[in-house]
């Protein structure tokens, strides 16, 4: 499990922990503002004169060695300084659907974004097949879920979409994309119903767990290299839910209502990055946005996401989100499952469609456009080859032996799977060095949360329950396990080495004895968990979203029971999303907290080789971990009856988590971004550079944005080239002053000037470093003018601010190391 291998182990004896230290005073770093172009010279240009290089509009010319052309099965590698260019792969897509569709009839054409309806196919979604027997288009498989293929046997339950952003690790997030990608397609599945990109607004959010986390940076770096590997795979991505379906009470009926600047800098970033990935679908949501449906919201679907973002690829509706024919003039392209609502027989697509176009109420060349986005899609995929396999499983009827053929796709990728469950792993608190485990004499192990299901792993329909070690959340989201690794047999199988004793406790309730037991072990390991899910089912009354932020089964009272009679108390934590840890996390004995969140199939062995130091722990908070539940900036809305619509309005704006805690100055418990590890990792040496663009075909923009002014409004204006290259270069060094091989997550985050009216500082880089004990390594995270710039809601663009923006670099949100600063205006 060690990420330089067996070699490491005998360059480095032995892990040992040392302790943190206090950060040393900042370095400073400056690169002053020379705009290329003096602020009183205002630059016009016609929209005219404007050419974009955005990477998916088929008019623009890639620029050599900054942005080769893609296709989506060879995206650049981890970490390469080219940004993909998917424009010609779309333009030859393109090409290729509108000659396949220019024979079909309106019906035909009405089929191909028209769902066969709710549990009719194989797969959750299906397209029909058109021409006889589907000479004309073969029809598309939609499969859920964002860590797996849902309702199919010999896959791979992944990591969740939150524990996989806890790593802040590219190569793991592009990794996991290209295996459920590839598992996927060996499926038989055109379209993966992934990933999930809302962004945790609410701490108690039940689909939380399903994305990346409460900082629209982190997310979109996520959805991106989710995206490209899922894409290589072969699988056409689905970017979902398009917008502001953050709560699950009521989200059929409720309108967020989100101002343009909040929409923009935090909720539709993902998205963005996701087209920029040359994502092939998006899902709207069930909600409303500021009154209109989602899947209606032509500000939404035409204006940000195909105008302004430049999207290509096709929009459909969440399953039953349709609430209109004429939504196909504003943006729709595609109705799932296709009924009205399910197995209703009806369709706001289908024959009604057919008549909106045949009398002229929705333009014929808007039904061409919607049959060539989906089609293109498909062959930007290459999903039109021969060898591509046809759906080979029956999500509704798994046990039928004429429709599922039993494919095993899962190769060997429970090896990531196990990687990022320790990866994602968080240390919040290491006193003395209590971990990692140095050959204990005797542990325990507490809590139903350490051992296995009673009633095996995939007993509750779509994982709508609680049972033994929590490894996934449920609703829609969902894989079933084809297996799942407890704590307490991996950590038996382990502590076996070491001819350990064990025992446990598996029975959450009863205190008293797990006290007693505690009594003389080397160490107390008290396994917690926190599940929530998807609206349709309620577990232990919780809706979905979760009805508090307190541990469930007895969690809090089992620690305190423990921490009692053992001196050396370690928590576990298996949780969904942030809990209130207050009643226990500063005990005395409490000497260690592992955050775990939900890590998929092999969650056992992924937090042993945490516990025993064969990973050191590199994770990092993807949310805030508040003091109380009050902290946080939104509370879930309840209430509404009958055909209420609730209204949310989202009036914290850009205080989003740490963005609030910071701006109102609220000490969290643990912030965004914090992470212990076994050693420690000093910084020095920060300096800014600027990139020069020699031969930028854009310099009219650059000039115009150096000078203050905002990007002009044109089709995808806001995934353009020129405002995405990196313009600066930050490097510094991250040296390992401990004593055992490390992996960092330096981070980098900006402090906008007073006049941009920004939350204190915003994540706008990170990388992760592995360091030798001694070493010295130069780390360098870029910057581009997006990432420097605010979105002005008067001017309708991105531009930068006046003033002088600050650059910190350092371990969380709160633990600035180095400082740098950038002026572009004075
Ligand atoms: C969920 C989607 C899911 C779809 C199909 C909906 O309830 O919101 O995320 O892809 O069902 O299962």
């Amino acid at each position: 499990m060690h990420p330089l291998g067996p070699l490491l182990f005998l360059l480095i004896p032995a892990l040992q922990c040392t302790s943190q230290e206090a950060p040393g005073a900042a370095d400073t770093a400056t690169f002053s503002g020379t705009a290329p172009v003096p602020t009183e010279t205002v630059i016009t240009v016609p929209i005219s004169e404007y050419s974009f290089s955005a990477f998916p509009l088929p008019s623009q010319a890639p620029i050599a060695g900054v942005s080769p052309r893609t296709d989506p099965k060879k995206p650049p590698p981890v970490g390469s300084p080219f940004i993909p260019d998917f424009t010609k792969a779309w333009h030859g897509a393109y090409h290729k659907a509108k000659e396949r569709i220019a024979n079909f009839t309106i019906d035909e054409k009405v089929a191909i974004g028209t769902g066969v309806g709710w549990s009719v196919g194989r797969c959750v979604g299906n397209t029909p097949p058109i021409g006889d027997n589907g000479t004309k288009f073969p029809g598309l498989c939609l499969e859920d879920s964002p860590l797996g293929v849902r309702f199919a046997d010999f896959v791979t339950a992944f990591p969740s979409g939150i524990n996989t952003a806890a790593t802040w690790n590219r190569k793991l997030i592009r990794r996991r994309g290209l295996f459920m990608g590839r598992e996927n397609v060996g499926k038989g599945v055109n379209v993966a119903l992934g990933p999930m990109m809302n962004i945790g607004r609410l701490a108690q959010g039940g689909r939380n767990w399903e994305g990346f986390g409460a900082d629209p940076f982190l997310a979109g770096e996520a959805a991106y290299e989710t995206i490209l590997g899922m894409q290589e795979g072969g699988v056409q991505a689905c970017a979902k839910h398009l917008i502001n379906n953050e709560q699950e009470h009521f989200r059929t009926q409720e309108s967020s209502d989100v101002d343009d600047r909040t929409q923009h800098e935090i909720y539709a970033h993902p998205f963005l990055r996701s087209i920029m990935a040359g994502v092939a679908s998006i899902m709207c949501s069930y909600n409303l946005i500021n009154g209109t449906y989602a899947c209606e919201n032509e500000k939404i679907m035409d204006d940000i996401i195909k105008r302004e973002f430049g999207f290509q690829g096709y929009i459909m509706s969440d399953w039953s989100a349709t609430h209109s024919t004429i939504s196909a003039i504003t943006g729709l392209d595609m109705t799932m499952p296709g009924d009205i609502t399910f197995g209703s027989g009806t369709s706001y697509f289908g024959p009604n469609l057919s008549s909106y176009v045949q009398n002229n109420t929705i333009p014929l060349a808007r039904l061409d456009d919607m049959a060539t986005r989906i089609i293109a899609a498909w062959y930007l995929l290459h999903q039109d080859a021969e060898d591509f396999p046809t759906t080979n499983f029956d999500a509704f009827n798994p046990a039928s032996e004429v429709t599922n053929e039993h494919v095993d796709v899962q190769a060997d990728h429970f090896e990531v799977v196990r990687k990022i469950g320790a990866a994602s792993t968080v240390l919040l608190k290491n006193t003395d060095c209590a971990l990692p485990l140095t050959k204990p004499r005797s542990i325990l192990l507490v809590g139903s949360d350490a051992g296995p299901a009673k009633i095996g792993p995939n007993h509750f329909a779509d994982q709508g329950g609680v049972d033994g070690i929590l490894a996934m959340g449920w609703g829609s989201g969902t894989a079933n396990f084809t297996y799942l690794i407890s704590p307490l047999e991996a950590i038996q199988s382990r502590a076996r080495k070491n001819r350990t004793s064990v025992s446990w406790i598996l029975d959450d309730y009863d205190t008293d004895r797990a006290g007693n037991m505690a009594i003389g072990k080397s160490a107390a390991l008290v396994f917690i968990s926190s599940d929530s899910g998807e609206d349709y089912i309620t577990v232990d009354g919780n809706e979905g979203d979760r009805k508090n932020l307190t541990a469930w089964n007895n969690g809090d009272n089992m620690i305190l029971a423990v921490a009692a009679q053992n001196n050396n108390t370690i928590v576990i934590v298996h949780s969904v999303g942030p809990l209130i840890v207050e009643p226990w996390v500063d005990h005395p004995n409490v000497t260690a907290v592992l955050w775990a969140g939900i890590p998929g199939q092999e969650a056992g062995n992924s937090i042993t080789d945490v516990l025993y130091g064969d990973w050191n722990p590199s994770g990092r908070l993807p949310y805030t971990i508040a003091k109380q539940a009050s902290d946080y900036s939104a509370q879930l809305v309840l209430g509404g009856e009958g055909s209420d619509i609730l209204s949310i309005p989202y009036t914290e704006g850009l205080n989003v988590d740490y963005r609030h805690f910071d701006s109102l100055n609220i000490t969290p418990r643990f912030e965004f971004g914090f992470g212990l590890s076994y050693t420690n990792f000093t910084y020095s040496r920060l300096h800014i550079g600027k990139i020069g663009h020699q031969g930028s075909t854009d310099k009219k923009l650059e000039e115009s944005w150096a000078a203050g002014n905002a990007t002009p409004i044109a089709q995808g204006s806001s995934t353009a080239l020129w405002l995405h290259r990196p313009l600066f270069n930050v490097t510094f060094e991250v040296e390992n002053t401990g004593s055992v091989w490390g992996g960092d997550i330096p981070q980098l985050y900006l402090n906008m000037p007073p006049s941009a009216a920004e939350p204190p500082s915003l994540l706008k880089g990170f990388t992760n470093v592995e360091v030798l004990p001694g070493e010295k390594k130069t780390v360098s995270i870029t910057l581009s003018r997006y990432d420097l710039s605010i979105w002005d809601t008067v001017a309708q663009g991105w531009r930068t601010p006046n003033g002088t923006i600050g650059v910190t670099v350092g371990t969380s949100s709160r633990d600035a190391r180095l400082q740098g600063n950038i002026t572009i205006i004075d």
